[in-house]
């Protein structure tokens, strides 16, 4: 093994730590997160073993869709900084060895951005085309609306000009004509000027949006180059310019079926998205989760493309900022997760998803929440936490919408979770209560408790990090006769390790049988230091609690790892 590749190819076993900027920590005491916040607790989240911050959206904006709703591409909203303050972040995080992602949104920009108030201006100004408008009345979109609770449809009527525009999210959100070049060099220019401030890469936000039909359509197609290309050139862009940086990527939103996500990356060229985010595995590990059968898991793994090239990468999710969407999975299967993990309607949204975050969902079952943690370290590629899930803070159904799983970062026991020194009134989101509140769920406490979830991440974080068989290498499930369990191999180079996970109360024994070693292997947990050896038909049996994990690596003569 080459363990030099892995500083070439950075992200295919980062750890990486979403992070809302506006709640995570106030550090002038208005009420607000801010990047000056941020940057003192880089040294926290180094701790917990985190390699790659991703920054949501700090622009200026008028967040109708929590700073989605981009007003200047090049800008830091006020409330949370400048850009002096950015680049010390970046410094500080570069600094302790973390990398530094941002959000990048392509698909539309705020109503309030310059380019929309001149679009809208009049039908000829230059900047018309940089959005999407049709002037025949159109037909019923709302099944085609991101948000069908607030939107009727994907066509807004502008009464100035007489025409509508297109926007698959909010109408204050209106979609940027991609296939226009101007908006392409535009865009470009953007990352190229947050490359320049040493960002590592860029979250790039609904990509499938951004390069749709609709947008496309009415252009004449021997002038345009195909949708895909405008990732390419992106992908292109970005290696040009961050190469003397290391490389930069493109982790791209992409909620989309494994086959169509093939595409996204490039296909056999490998050559647009550098990640995605697997929704497909995420939707059916909670389908799995829900039944307590690992088998919608499997099916989710053994769908994946296996020949997308060594560059792409999946990264693996739990929870995230945005509702826990159940939208590839058939109805019958949305109503199971629904109904196991969202009972009442308040955790409901949009009728397509969860407004909650993880702990709530296992009724706050310790051992559950652990073996999901280690499953996400687990699973062939890259995991991505979402701030507080360290700590296993719960959601505030109090707050609208998504913003439920938005709320401060639960730091202490004081005033507002130690978020902000402001009133309460005066806070962005207002902080969780009851039982998942700062009096019982907070980082400082976390610390001092050995047994915590903040403990055991950090211990995933370390085990992760020294196993990067996990994010590079090729996988297979493994078969064994308890439904309930995950059994599967990862393999890269002369690196091997057993997985096993039981989604189940029960406890459980899993015969395995590993035909391809020699009888007497020893096979050591790296979670409970314990180890097992092959008999003589390389085989043995290992026992599982309920809700047990275990991280097997296969013992090599000549690993120079230390056990
Ligand atoms: C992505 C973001 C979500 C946002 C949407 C529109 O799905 O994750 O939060 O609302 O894009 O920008």
């Amino acid at each position: 093994m080459r363990i030099t590749e892995t500083a070439d190819l950075w992200y295919k076993n980062a750890i990486v730590y979403c992070i809302d900027p506006e709640t995570f920590l106030d550090s002038d005491g208005d009420g607000i997160g801010d990047l000056n916040g941020l940057a003192q607790r880089v040294d926290y989240l180094a701790e917990i073993g985190v390699t790659c911050l991703w920054l949501m959206p700090f622009y200026p904006s008028p967040r109708r869709d929590n700073g989605y709703d981009i007003a200047d591409m090049y800008g830091v909203d006020p409330r949370y900084g400048n850009h002096g303050d950015f680049v010390e972040l970046v410094r500080i995080a570069h600094d302790r060895g973390l990398r530094v992602i941002i959000d990048l949104v392509i698909n539309h920009t705020s109503d309030q951005h310059p380019w929309f108030r001149k679009a809208r201006a009049s039908k000829d100004n230059p900047y018309r085309d940089f959005y999407v408008w049709r002037s025949d009345t159109p037909p019923d979109t709302s099944e085609e609306s991101m948000f069908p609770d607030s939107e009727n449809g994907i066509w807004t009527h502008d009464e100035k000009t007489g025409e509508w525009y297109l926007h698959h999210f909010l109408h204050t959100q209106p979609d940027l004509n991609t296939a226009n070049p101007q908006v392409r060099d535009a865009i470009a220019k953007t990352m190229g000027f947050w490359l320049q401030l040493g960002v590592d890469g860029f979250r790039v936000d609904a990509v499938p949006f951004a390069i749709n039909q609709t947008t496309f359509e009415g252009h004449d197609k021997n002038e345009l180059e195909e949708p895909h290309d405008y990732l390419r050139s992106l992908r292109a862009f970005l290696a040009r310019r961050s190469s003397g940086n290391g490389a930069a990527i493109m982790l791209g939103e992409v909620n989309l079926p494994h086959e169509e996500q093939l595409t996204f990356f490039g296909g056999s060229d490998g050559d647009q998205l550098t990640m995605q985010f697997d929704f497909y595995t995420n939707q059916k590990t909670f389908l799995a989760l829900a039944r307590q059968d690992a088998a919608p898991l499997i099916e989710a793994l053994n769908s994946r493309p296996k020949d997308i090239g060594v560059e792409p990468q999946y990264a693996n999710f739990l929870r995230n900022h945005d509702e826990l969407t159940l939208d590839l999975l058939p109805e019958d299967e949305q109503n199971e997760v629904l109904d196991t993990f969202g009972p009442e309607e308040e955790h409901r949204f949009a009728g397509r998803g969860l407004r909650r975050r993880l702990p709530p969902m296992f009724d706050g079952d310790p051992r559950r929440l652990k073996m999901a943690y280690s499953l996400l370290f687990a699973l062939p590629g890259t995991p991505v936490l979402f701030y507080g899930e360290e700590i296993g803070m719960g959601e505030n159904l109090e707050v609208d919408g998504r913003e439920a799983v938005r709320t401060p970062m639960q730091w202490t026991d004081e005033k507002n979770g130690g978020f902000s020194s402001a009133a309460p009134s005066k806070l962005a989101r207002q902080v969780t209560e009851g039982p998942y509140g700062p009096a019982h769920v907070n980082a400082a406490d976390c610390r001092r408790n050995k047994d915590s979830l903040l403990h055991h991440i950090t211990r995933l974080a370390k085990r992760y990090r020294e196993s990067p068989e996990l994010g590079w290498g090729d996988y297979a499930v493994l078969d064994q006769p308890n439904p309930s369990v995950l059994a599967h191999h990862v393999t890269w180079k002369d690196r091997s390790m057993v997985l096993l996970h039981n989604l189940g109360a029960e406890p459980v024994v899993v015969p395995l049988t590993l035909e391809e070693e020699e009888p007497g292997t020893q096979l050591l947990d790296l979670m409970s230091e314990e180890s097992c050896e092959l008999d003589q038909d390389s085989s043995t049996e290992s026992q599982l609690d309920g809700y047990g994990y275990r991280w097997l690596r296969i013992k090599r003569a000549d690993d120079p790892r230390l056990v």
